[in-house]
């Protein structure tokens, strides 16, 4: 990239299968089709919707369990009304579906490492590879919610580093499975081989010295393999991660191909940025090959007063119960147990305190008001714990361009206040002036191309890298074995 030329900006659609989002209680608001989650056709439209205006991907979160801390334990009750991530039905099955209607869009669904075996996610996501012609991505995630700890037959949760200790050698398994097990070739028939009379006879569907056994023996798992599926368009699905602990960091640098952040200033992100990309280079990737996608929610309008009055609006139909329930989960802590007029800048709880103080000294429009559980609700209702950028189109765009410059972030993962009126509001006020300003592109890099192709921008791309981590996997025509088996201390 010259220096003149400006960094083509990333814009993700973050969605989930579930009534609210990141917007608990907003089914309520008039035009809202949060409800339609359930409806196949409501996510076709919208993906063909995105893929006209050119988002790169859909991106779906999902969790394994209700939030059920606050008011708890186990209890559902302030989550159920709101329908607060909850009910939550399983996003993978609708990506078929939606890549029938379109050619170019990318579709990252969310699964977990924690609770999945590896053999039945790697066919799952083959699978969808296969029918979705190589434009799936995963976004991997080690999971945070005890309710799903105790639904899968556990106790509680494995602790934090224990579950990135799982997820790397979960890689593993995935990698030998999609690269390793299947060599590039091995598949002989092609449709095109069939005559009106059948097949002449001896030809074979694919070589059986071209498939072969993983042997995966490793400290969590044991998979014999071989993979269920032949090799499809990526192998390996693109790969987007969550989580910037000291932990999660080092997993991104290892294995990310894009990495999603949730901050309130650019100038909080860059030390995460800076970090995974520095840790990514020390293993020899190119750390511009790792995509930085900070979670927004944008309300654009002709004038800033306009959008603030369009936010304000949205607010009112905010479920300030559901959003305490959120809270709940994601950190562990029922706010039930302290006092309405608890102001949770100065309460005893270290990770509370320091959540909250970071939102009072960030957030704007909040200097000296009380952080109690009113404010916390408030806050939460839209958007989660990303930043909110509120305003007309200009004041939009020069803050996106602010998180690039300051923030190093490679583009934008941007959740909804309102389905599909926030999508509806970008596509027709805020793309047309990112394109006006060279920050956003007017087509695919690669028109019917992969994920990966488009997300790198570059034809031909549709597998990993050669430096990434799971490209020692590789079994390449004309090699016996893939080359990663002749070292494999565990074979
Ligand atoms: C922007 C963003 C989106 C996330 N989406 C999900 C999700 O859909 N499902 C999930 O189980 N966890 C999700 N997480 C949680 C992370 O995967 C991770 O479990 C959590 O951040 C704790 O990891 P850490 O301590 O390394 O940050 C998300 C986190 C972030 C920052």
């Amino acid at each position: 990239m010259g220096s003149t030329e400006k960094k083509q900006l990333i814009i993700n659609a973050f969605a989930m299968h579930s009534p609210s989002h990141l917007n608990p209680g907003l089914f309520r608001y008039p035009a809202d089709k949060g409800a339609d989650y359930k409806n196949i056709k409501h996510w076709m439209a919208l993906a063909q919707k995105l893929e006209k205006a050119k988002f790169h991907a859909i991106f779906f979160a999902d969790v394994l369990g209700g939030y059920d801390v606050y008011r708890g334990p186990a209890n559902l009750d302030p989550t159920i009304p709101a329908g607060a991530q909850f009910p939550i039905n399983d996003p993978l099955y609708s990506i078929p579906a939606m890549a029938a209607v379109t050619e170019s869009i990318g579709f990252g669904v969310t699964a977990s490492t924690t609770y999945d075996a590896p053999y039945a996610l790697a066919r799952r996501f083959s699978t969808v590879d296969h029918l979705s012609n190589g434009r799936i991505g995963w976004n991997i995630v080690t999971s945070y919610l005890d309710s799903a700890a105790r639904n899968f037959g556990l106790d509680t949760q494995v602790e934090h580093d224990e579950r990135y200790r799982i997820a790397d050698e979960y890689l593993d398994v995935t990698y030998k499975l999609w690269e390793a097990s299947w060599r590039d070739d091995a598949v002989e028939w092609k449709q095109s081989d069939a005559t009106p009379n059948g097949a002449v006879e001896g030809q074979r569907y694919a070589d059986p010295r071209g498939v072969r056994q993983i042997n995966h023996k490793g400290k969590y798992f044991q998979v014999p393999g071989p993979h269920l599926c032949e090799p499809s368009p990526q192998r390996t699905p693109f790969l987007l991660q969550a989580g910037t602990s000291t932990a999660g960091k080092a997993f991104a640098a290892k294995h990310a191909e894009a990495v999603f952040l949730h901050a309130q200033k650019p100038e909080l992100v860059r030390p995460s940025v800076d970090s995974i990309r520095q840790q990514a280079a020390d293993l020899g990737r190119n750390p511009r090959d790792i995509k930085i996608v900070a979670g927004a929610l944008v309300v654009v309008a002709e004038t800033d007063e306009a959008a603030q009055a369009k936010f304000d609006n949205f607010k009112k139909y905010g479920d300030t119960e559901g959003a305490l329930a959120l809270f709940g989960g994601w950190t562990g802590y029922d706010l039930s147990t302290y006092t309405d007029d608890q102001d949770f800048r100065f309460v005893e709880q270290p990770a509370v305190r320091s959540m909250v103080n970071h939102w009072a000294s960030t957030v704007p429009g909040t200097e000296g008001k009380k952080w109690d559980k009113k404010t916390i609700a408030e806050y939460l209702t839209l958007g989660g714990n990303g930043v909110k950028i509120i305003g007309s189109v200009s004041t939009v765009a020069d803050e996106l361009e602010r998180w690039v410059d300051v923030g190093d972030v490679d583009g934008f993962n941007l959740s909804y206040a309102t389905i599909d009126e926030t999508f509806d509001d970008i596509i027709e006020l805020l793309l047309p002036e990112l394109q006006r300003r060279g920050l956003f592109w007017s087509d695919y890099a690669v028109k019917g191309g992969t994920f990966r192709e488009n997300m790198y921008g570059k034809q031909g791309q549709s597998r990993l890298p050669d430096a990434h981590q799971g490209a020692k996997f590789f079994w390449k025509q004309g090699e016996e074995v893939p080359p990663y088996s002749l070292t494999e201390s565990q074979q």
